[in-house]
């Protein structure tokens, strides 16, 4: 079955970027000239997602705002001739459809999964966080066929030193991986100590998954940090169906943090058609 929608989680309140954050939402700030999330929603639309389903907070209404279709700009571009933002523009929610749903209180990733619930229905879902940027569609795509193919969830991993697990979701392989990147999994554990960790293979924020887990979502209780955890709902699932990580092969960036966001950025720019010829000459320059 087509995975149709993406569950967007954006009702943080981006508090590594204070003061940026305080009256722009981090998934608004730019890389280049596109918001974070448009990069996110870019790359479900790459992998044939046509619903997104933006996870939002009722103090953040310039979300909404990014949202809403505005013919009157549109117009007012054209008649300048500016033919291509205003396409960029016209494009938004035209080719693909928006669900705004509220997470007005801060209860954790797998409570902000959940209430997407109505809006995804009774399907299998992809879910984006939109601190992670990937470098394409390709990871995504991957994991809706391994999800059509298993008929079990799905979810995005990379190997990282040891000494970093513990700051990731961690999965516990069933056995080996094989040519495709596709692991099967037994387990998964949030935030683990090193020396109890399963594995290396850490979560990286992509998940494509069955719809029975909003029932293990409505089931849980605060697991690490108090904050009701995705990965407590995704190991009852491993433990009963079929569950696979998938190895990602492609560029990922971490835009949790500013440093990160401004590695992406500059990633991205450098990859722009007009704006990296300019970008390496002055980063030559210093
Ligand atoms: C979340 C997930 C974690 C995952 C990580 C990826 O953690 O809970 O399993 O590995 O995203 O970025 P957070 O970074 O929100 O603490």
């Amino acid at each position: 079955m087509q995975v149709r929608s993406a569950v967007i989680p954006a009702a943080g309140m981006g508090t590594r970027f204070l003061p940026a954050t305080k009256a722009v939402p981090k998934e608004l700030m730019p890389i280049g000239d596109t918001p974070a999330i448009q990069i996110i929603i870019d790359e479900a639309l790459g992998a044939g997602i046509d619903h997104i389903v933006a996870v939002s907070s009722r103090s953040k209404p310039a979300i909404e705002h990014y949202f809403e279709h505005d013919q009157a700009l549109i117009d007012a571009l054209k008649e300048k001739g500016k033919d291509d933002v205003a396409e960029r523009l016209a494009s938004i929610g035209r080719d693909w459809r928006v669900t705004i749903t509220y997470q007005d209180n801060p209860r954790g990733l797998g409570h902000a999964v959940g209430c997407a619930r109505e809006a995804v229905g009774d399907e299998p879902f992809a879910v984006l966080l939109p601190d992670e940027l990937m470098g394409d569609s390709s990871l995504l795509a991957q994991m809706n066929g391994v999800c059509a193919s298993t008929g079990g969830s799905v979810v995005g991993v990379k190997q990282v030193p040891k000494d970093q697990v513990s700051s990731y979701g961690v999965l516990a392989p069933s056995s080996p991986i094989d040519d495709d990147g596709v692991i099967p999994v037994s387990d998964l554990v949030e935030k683990p100590p090193v020396d109890e960790a399963p594995s290396d293979y850490i979560l990286i924020g992509r998940y494509v998954l069955t719809p029975d887990v909003f029932d293990e979502i409505e089931n849980l209780t605060p697991g690490s940090g108090g904050e009701l955890q995705l990965t407590d709902a995704l190991r009852k699932q491993a433990s009963r169906s079929p569950f696979s990580g998938v190895l990602s092969r492609t560029d990922r960036y971490d835009t949790g943090n500013p440093v990160g966001f401004l590695e992406a950025a500059i990633a991205f720019a450098l990859k722009h058609p007009e704006m990296s010829g300019p970008l390496r000459e002055h980063l030559a320059t210093l």
